[in-house]
């Protein structure tokens, strides 16, 4: 099976592509990339105003599963993952059980083996049961397909624990995901200390409480000469701290999401729960300092930090619902329309922190358009203005603040190892293709 798609503008980063081309696909590789290709037995398409980029990543998603279904499995994250425009993602592993051993690490590749849709990586816990008390199986987990670990949900607190997580991942060429909080600083936070916490009355989480652990942690990968990425970095301090130290030659890389980079704290104001997350919205001059992160590089990726919940859940008193905000549907429409249509970054730029990147940091296939890599392709409309339904999302977590938001660009196409897992039939509704798409 040959597909020739013509005319599209193709953005792959990692061979420094931004230009007007053709590509081939041949079963489940790319075949050429170039100008004027020609096939004679191939399916040919024109793509003209279209935009083709590298399978999009999303290297941190909650799919709950297993355990918590009731907010997301892991065939709807990965319906809804697709939809998104997203070919390959990593999923934390704060599920019930955690997945802290390497036969709950299978169990989630056989799951996501089962639907053929796209490719899921797991994380695997740091500690056991995310305890914070004792080191997980970072080796067998590696060995039966853990691309990095994480407690998040949770930071690790004890900085001795953390250290020797890098030592003993650095062992298997894994990086340690951390979220960053400081406890004894957070506990019982339930928004941003500041100005809206005085005014609603609630419990505030400073920046030092994240700036303090991303310190640490920085600090630790230097003496310790491993890896450490910092999870959903929500403070300018954050990101003053990672600009040193990437200075400083420390090999951290860090991740922001599109909320943290749109919204403020102000979106919290009526208690509105669909604004409660963890990391908390900060305010503007924290926005405006990601943003300069973003820019400058000391970012390297956007993640959805897809944490579905039940609208149940959601609905509860403020100060008992759950963190989070079900982002996967919404991420590349946010980062196109909030992000790169306001000349933020370049598209080429959205590519490297959503797709070249996370393969990178996560040492997996995918982040290119190279002839003989495998065809995990976005298909974008940049032209499409949409709406943003929660009701129609596809995953289970209805829980977006973004609901009603008009937006400009989509994925319209995904495809995986060159099968098409998603196809936007016509603007607003959203259908899949066949078998490999029934709900
Ligand atoms: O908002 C959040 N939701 N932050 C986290 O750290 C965890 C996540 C979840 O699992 O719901
Ligand atoms: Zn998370």
């Amino acid at each position: 099976m040959k597909k020739l798609f013509k005319n599209a503008r193709v953005i792959d980063p990692s061979q420094g592509i931004d230009d007007i081309l053709d590509i081939l696909i041949e079963g489940e590789k790319i075949a050429g990339i170039g100008k004027n290709l020609t096939s004679f037995d191939a399916e040919i398409e024109d793509l003209t105003g279209k935009i083709i980029t590298p399978g999009l990543i999303d290297m941190h998603v909650h799919f709950r599963e297993p355990g918590f279904e009731k907010k997301e499995d892991i065939k709807t994250g990965m319906l809804a993952a697709a939809r998104g425009g997203f070919t390959a993602v990593a999923c934390m592993p704060n599920t019930n059980p955690p997945l802290d051993n390497p036969y709950l690490i299978k169990y989630v590749i056989d799951r996501a083996k089962e639907y053929d849709l796209i490719k899921l990586y797991p994380i695997g816990c740091v500690t056991k049961g995310r305890m914070g008390i004792e080191l997980s199986e970072i080796g067998k987990m590696s060995e039966q397909g853990a691309v990095a670990f994480s407690d998040d949900g949770s930071p690790i607190g004890n900085s001795a624990l953390m250290k020797r997580a890098l030592l003993y991942a650095k062992g298997f060429d894994k990086v340690i995901i951390d979220h960053c909080e400081d406890p004894a600083l957070s506990e019982g936070g339930q928004i941003n200390e500041g100005y809206m916490s005085f005014k609603l009355g609630l419990t505030g989480i400073p920046a030092s409480a994240e700036e303090i652990m991303v310190a640490r942690d920085v600090i630790l990968a230097k003496e310790t000469k491993s890896k450490v990425h910092i999870a959903h970095i929500s403070t300018k301090g954050s990101v003053e701290i990672i600009r040193r130290a990437k200075e400083l030659g420390v090999n951290v890389t860090c991740e922001v999401t599109p909320h943290h980079l749109i919204l403020t704290e102000d979106e919290v104001e009526g208690y509105n729960p669909l604004a409660k997350v963890n990391p908390p919205l900060r305010t503007s001059e924290d926005v405006e300092a990601l943003i300069e992160g973003l820019k400058d590089g000391t970012i390297d990726c956007i993640t959805s930090d897809h944490a579905p919940h039940t609208k149940e859940e959601k609905e509860m008193e403020f100060e008992y619902a759950p963190f989070g905000i079900s982002g996967i549907e919404t991420s590349l429409g946010l980062i196109l329309d909030k992000i790169v249509n306001k000349g933020v970054i370049s598209l080429s730029q959205m590519v490297e922190k959503m797709s070249l990147n996370p393969a990178k940091i996560l040492n997996i296939d995918g982040g290119t358009l190279k002839q003989g890599s495998f065809a995990d392709i976005t298909i974008i409309d940049p032209y499409i203005e949409w709406t943003v339904k929660k009701e129609e999302f596809l995953s289970k977590g209805k829980n977006t603040p973004f609901d009603g938001y008009k937006l400009r660009g989509k994925a319209i196409r995904t495809i995986v190892k060159g099968k098409e897992v998603y196809k936007e039939v016509h603007h607003e509704s959203l259908v899949g293709t066949g078998r490999r798409f029934d709900l």
